[in-house]
């Protein structure tokens, strides 16, 4: 039988998401947007794509939760978007108010699905949603890590002129300024970076990668969308096809890295279960510093929500 995924949110980032998983072929998606006829608009375009491109689910539009009854996976993007000059902290109020709205009838018509949070502030929307569908830990996940990852690699690949696929890097943290790219994990080709680029040069591209929201922020006058939506997209086929893959989520840790209580993001293996496992990193005392300070900066965030 073929998978079910509905995408909350039908604006940049859950648009391309949706085409993405679409393109796969092996789960029917449903989109859902409170704007009238938007979503039945693109899901239109994307059905008509699929008559080009040779995929052939079922695409569905709604404005309403009774078309996403029992997904196996229910991806959450709606929220406002950052314009230039806002941190993704901004949007934290706003974004909370429809982030609780989307997950109470999202959960009500597909009580036993997973959650896989892209509103921002990441960190904190993963809060929202675990507190309002009262699911346990591991069916609430948020992407975050495999888009900051790709960001970091991509820089790393064009800096040193290698394929970008054999890029191994890690970034850990919350999705904020103060993420943690983590040097001593990332290698090329099984060579550490650090043996490959002066430390001067990794700082700059460290830099860039943890601004990289930002930077696009400022190019496009709102936020990126085809690296993220393609990140949850990678996130879903692991949950929806037991892929067990080790991808950097945003995983609510008990414990885990010295961290108690908070959603941060972790390297974590998603199956069929949703986050089946968090994996321990060794890190350096430096890394573990940055990770105390960025867990902070979560929690600051965290305690501005109305429901945690
Ligand atoms: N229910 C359903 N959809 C909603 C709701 C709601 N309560 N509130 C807003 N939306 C929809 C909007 O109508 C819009 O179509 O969410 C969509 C968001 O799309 P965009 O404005 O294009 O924003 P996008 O770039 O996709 O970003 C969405 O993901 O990466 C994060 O920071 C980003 O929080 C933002 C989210």
């Amino acid at each position: 039988m073929r998978k079910k995924v509905t995408v909350v949110g039908a604006g940049n980032v859950g648009a391309t998401c949706a085409q993405e998983l679409a393109r796969r072929d092996y789960a029917d998606v449903v989109l859902v947007d409170i704007i009238p006829n938007y979503p039945q608009g693109k899901a239109l375009d994307l059905n008509q794509a699929g008559a080009v491109l040779g995929y052939e689910p079922t695409i569905t539009g709604s404005n309403g939760y009774e078309e996403s009854a029992d997904s196996d996976v229910v991806v959450i993007t709606a929220g406002k978007p950052r314009s230039p000059g806002m941190s993704r902290d901004d949007l934290v109020t706003t974004n909370e108010a429809i982030v609780s709205a989307v997950t109470k009838e999202a959960v009500r018509h597909s009580p036993k699905a997973i959650l896989v949070v892209v509103s921002n502030p990441l960190d904190a929307m993963c809060h929202v949603a675990k507190a309002l569908s009262r699911f346990q830990k591991n069916r609430v996940v948020g992407m975050a890590g495999i888009l900051d990852t790709a960001r970091f690699a991509a820089f790393i690949s064009q800096e040193l002129d290698v394929s970008v696929k054999d890029v191994t890097a890690v970034v850990l943290g919350g999705h904020g300024d103060q993420m943690v790219p983590v040097v001593s994990a990332t290698n090329v080709g099984g060579i550490p970076l650090e043996e490959l680029m002066p430390k001067s040069r990794i700082r700059k591209l460290v830099d860039r990668t943890r601004f990289g929201g930002g930077e696009l922020v400022g190019l496009l006058g709102t936020s990126a969308w085809y690296a993220p939506g393609a990140a949850a997209a990678q996130m879903v086929d692991s949950i929806c096809l037991d892929e067990k893959r080790v991808l950097p989520c945003t995983a609510y840790l008990e414990g885990e890295y010295g961290i108690e209580g908070l959603y941060m993001g972790v390297p974590a293996k998603l199956g069929a279960a949703g986050v089946e496992d968090i994996v321990k990193l060794r890190l350096t005392p430096e890394e573990k510093k940055m990770l105390r300070a960025s867990a902070a900066a979560v929690r600051d965030v965290v305690s501005v929500l109305k429901k945690k």
